[in-house]
């Protein structure tokens, strides 16, 4: 696999002909695992983990370790000599010369795209902060790919935090380029879509609107894709409580498709009732075991690009956003990079 960017940032990355390539290893990864088992085995991934994480960071390690690679990394930021004063750039240096590809959570939105200025090696976002979570989306494409037989023409509700979660942001934008896809987007006003999403959405002319309960939607969903709310990122607003009308419950499930697949990125807290687990439309355990395999077909096409060297190091100033967790307000010497529709690259933000 070639000519594919080199980094895994956004979800924007994957084009359609990268989903072709990437779906199909990940189809034969599945159905004969043993010959794979050796397909990493000079190769050693650093997982570098400095927000909590059960199923990315486990996935990755997990998906390494069946190619027979080998890891460094660590899950405890505080561990490391970033606690000393060092910047996300140097840390980035370090790592890269040592692993053949890095694999990075950060609080920080637009982190993922800093660090990839100051990598030799491919860098794989597992999370900027409430900006995007390009490989979770891949671990849903990967399961509506599996359990629809195609994705196209479906309706896809999304319920819960759209605002703070990163999630339905990568989901949005990658299920816009498939064909026929309609979105109801369910949450209370102040955990509404971004507007860089529904920007998007707009550009693209895709037929979506919002509604605030699922019960009167559900009956003409396809999927059902369920967030918690991202407390972690809600400072003072951090009380606010999961509304009923968006939880998921067994006697709401009566009301639905007998083909509905309900998915969910995971952790769940309150909005599925435990009771729904029981019901085969209940696919976000499965989702989270397609992730593995999904994962191990990215790792081969990453961790074997060749080294290149990276291009910033001179000191430069990106004071200019005015998200209070963009990356830019903590490592500023970053290049100044903006979009043409007057965004910060770095976390999407409009400045
Ligand atoms: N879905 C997901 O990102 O889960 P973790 O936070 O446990 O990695």
């Amino acid at each position: 696999m070639t000519n594919y960017p080199r980094h895994l940032i956004s979800i924007a990355d994957i084009t359609t002909e990268y989903w072709d390539l990437l779906y199909s290893r990940c189809r034969d990864i599945m159905s004969r695992p043993k010959d794979y088992s050796d397909a990493a085995s000079d190769k050693i991934m650093a997982s570098l983990f400095f927000e909590p994480s059960t199923r990315t960071q486990m996935s990755f390690q997990t998906a390494q370790l069946r190619l027979g690679g080998k890891l460094i990394g660590f899950s405890d930021p505080k561990m490391t000599s970033g606690a000393k004063g060092e910047t996300l750039a140097d840390t980035m240096r370090m790592f890269s010369a040592y692993a053949d590809c890095i694999v990075m959570r950060n609080p920080y939105e637009g982190a993922a795209l800093a660090a990839s200025l100051y990598s030799d090696v491919p860098i794989i976002n597992a999370g900027d902060g409430g900006h995007q979570h390009p490989t979770q989306t891949l671990t849903d494409l990967t399961t509506i790919a599996e359990l629809r037989g195609e994705i196209g023409g479906l309706t896809v509700g999304i319920c819960g935090d759209l605002k703070y979660g990163r999630t339905v942001h990568s989901l949005v934008s990658a299920l816009i380029n498939f064909p026929r896809i309609n979105f109801v987007l369910i949450s209370p006003p102040s955990l509404a879509m971004p507007e860089y999403i529904t920007w998007l959405l707009d550009a693209k002319s895709v037929t979506w609107r919002t509604e605030s309960s699922i019960e009167a939607v559900l009956p003409e969903l396809d999927i059902l894709y369920m967030t918690r709310i991202q407390r972690e990122r809600m400072g003072d607003g951090a009380s606010i409580v999961y509304p009923p009308e968006m939880i998921l419950t067994a006697e709401k499930m009566t009301r639905a498709k007998s083909d509905l697949c309900v998915m969910h990125p995971l952790p769940r807290v309150t909005e599925i009732e435990p009771a729904v687990d029981a019901d085969p439309r209940a696919v976000y355990f499965r989702q989270a075991r397609y992730g593995m395999f999904i994962r191990m077909a990215l790792l081969l096409e990453k961790q074997n690009l060749p080294r290149e060297r990276s291009r910033y190091y001179e000191a430069a100033t990106a004071r200019h956003c005015p998200n209070p967790v963009c990356i830019t307000r903590t490592n500023p010497y970053l290049p100044d990079r903006r979009s043409p529709g007057g965004f910060c690259e770095y976390c999407d933000t409009k400045i």
